[in-house]
């Protein structure tokens, strides 16, 4: 069972660049490339939210036509960028969301389950996980207690360090989600995005962890007060591969041209 992730594609309408710079939809069409070469196809794909820049419909026309080459399940979330009454209404056939109310649900991805959280704020950068949401993630979670469980949502819900995205990160319900994770230990990973970049963090008992972005880079630099900018790092995605066995193992997966692969062994054994 192969679970992709990929994080924050903020697609514009055609022809447009985010930021005036970065051309989203083109980062976006590689890394479905990308996603179709594995050599283990992916079961399902997540996209942990920032969907769109601006939560416009012509933005998310244009991500449904990006994301149509991929023939598995895609589930969304939904980021600070998005707006959600346009990603229901561009998405009306993803019947796991829900048609009003917070954008969190449950589904079943064979042996794992998927939760998703909405951390989404209207108007906010930051994000929040209110008293209502826990309480339905509890319940949600009581309900398959056995199952290997996948909890997302956008704004990581621990401090990264990087000082102007953990002003804008999760600010309500972070110890309150840890402390529930922490009662039920089927809960395998804590996944996120925000971030733009892969961290990882001792979680509840588990690992919590945030993905690459499809396209740009927040800028590492953990000065408290360090400039709020990003650049055109090599994106990535996560590949959250389960088996019975090895239980659920993250690889990160590079996007791009590279070379190779070239073999460490020739017929007669190790290369000179
Ligand atoms: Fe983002
Ligand atoms: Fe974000």
């Amino acid at each position: 069972m192969i679970l992709v992730q990929i994080s924050d594609p903020h697609i514009r309408q055609p022809g447009k660049l985010a930021y005036g710079q970065v051309d989203t939809a083109a980062a976006l069409q590689r890394t479905v490339a990308a996603i179709q070469r594995l050599p283990q196809p992916a079961n399902a794909v997540v996209i942990t939210g920032d969907l769109v820049d601006f939560g416009r419909p012509e933005e998310y026309a244009h991500l449904r036509r990006l994301l149509a080459p991929l023939s598995v399940p895609v589930y969304l979330l939904a980021g600070n960028h998005d707006e959600p009454m346009a990603l229901r209404a561009a998405f009306a056939d993803h019947a796991y969301l829900p048609p009003t109310g917070p954008l969190h649900y449950a589904v079943d991805l064979g042996p794992l389950r998927l939760i998703a959280l909405d951390s989404h704020q209207p108007g906010c950068s930051h994000g929040a996980l209110d008293a209502a949401q826990l309480t339905w993630l509890e319940q949600t979670l009581a309900d398959a207690p056995e199952v290997p469980t996948v909890i997302a949502l956008h704004h990581p819900p621990f401090e990264t360090l990087i000082g102007h995205m953990d002003r804008i990160g999760l600010r309500e319900g972070a110890a309150a989600l840890e402390a529930l994770v922490r009662r039920h230990p089927q809960v395998e990973r804590v996944i996120c995005g925000h971030l733009h970049r892969a961290i990882e963090r001792r979680f509840g008992g588990t690992l919590a962890a945030t993905c690459p972005g499809t396209s740009h880079q927040v800028c590492l630099d953990l000065a408290p007060q360090a400039a709020s900018c990003f650049a055109l790092e090599p994106p990535a995605f996560r590949v959250h591969a389960w088996t019975a066995h090895s239980g659920l193992v993250t690889h990160l997966m590079p996007v791009g041209e590279f070379a190779g692969p070239f073999p460490f062994h020739d017929a007669h054994g190790l290369i000179d």
